[in-house]
């Protein structure tokens, strides 16, 4: 049975007073008790302190969503793996879509980060996913195929074990136009059936695959629903108190 996880990518948004003015309404909404979930928030890199040291005792985690794979040095507006854990982080996104098509991310870099950040003790959440124009052309198991091989290359199972997949259909994002659960679901076993093939049956069976793209409220609990969906990445949607709660109570 894989416990669910719901992320929230805050993107570029919130300041400090904002980020307190959200996290409190997480921890007052949330409470202490255990969630039968487990929880991330990824708010900007100047939030993390701030957030880390709000979320003391909270079961709410903290990740980034970005990172640079060396380890120091002259990287001007780079943050490295060691600068996120000393921040407070556990987790941190990788390839989002915004960093692949704005920031020309290719799957060799992606494939440096993730094993920065395995290696430095921060658990990847490693996105993937096609494009509309790749959809279309019929190519989203290729795309995503690549995305995977590239992205995990040279790591082990004990290493697949740490990361997250997130499943970002790019025309879903911030679109309003989610994926059917039916059309999440396929991509979700496809993906989970190229882990198998590549690593073990084990590992496919116990790793944790995310849906990002419109998720809300009113769509969480039908896409949550499907064998092979095991949480959710939300953008718009964490912003508020309220809806990412509500998100999170569908899990
Ligand atoms: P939206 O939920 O705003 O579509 O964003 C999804 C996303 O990119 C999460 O990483």
């Amino acid at each position: 049975m894989r416990k669910k996880v719901i992320a929230g990518n805050w993107k570029m948004y919130n300041d400090l007073d904002a980020t307190a003015e959200l996290l409190n309404g997480l921890k007052k909404g949330i409470g202490n008790s255990e969630a039968g979930c487990t929880v991330i928030v990824c708010p900007p890199y100047t939030s993390l302190s701030l957030a880390s040291s709000l979320l003391k005792g909270s079961i709410i985690k903290l990740g980034a969503q970005n990172m640079y794979f060396e380890e120091q040095g002259a990287f001007t507006g780079e943050i490295s793996a060691a600068m996120l854990k000393s921040a407070g982080c556990e987790y941190v996104i990788i390839g989002h879509s915004e960093r692949r098509t704005i920031f020309r991310e290719t799957n060799g870099m992606i494939n440096l980060k993730i094993k920065k950040a395995l290696g430095s003790g921060l658990k990847p959440v490693f996105c993937i996913g096609e494009t509309l124009e790749e959809r279309e052309k019929g190519i989203t198991n290729e795309v995503l195929k690549t995305q995977l091989e590239e992205g995990l290359a040279g790591l082990g199972e004990d290493d697949v074990n740490k990361i997250i997949i997130a499943y970002e259909p790019v025309w879903a994002i911030g679109t309003g136009r989610t994926a059917t659960p039916e059309q999440a679901q396929e991509a979700h076993k496809f993906i989970r059936n190229v882990i198998g093939e590549k690593f073990s049956p084990a590992v496919a069976g116990n790793i944790i695959i995310q849906y990002g793209g419109s998720v809300k409220p009113d769509n969480a609990a039908e896409l949550l629903k499907q064998e092979d969906i095991d949480g959710a990445l939300v953008g718009g949607a964490c912003l508020k108190a309220d809806s990412f709660l509500s998100i999170i109570r569908s899990a």
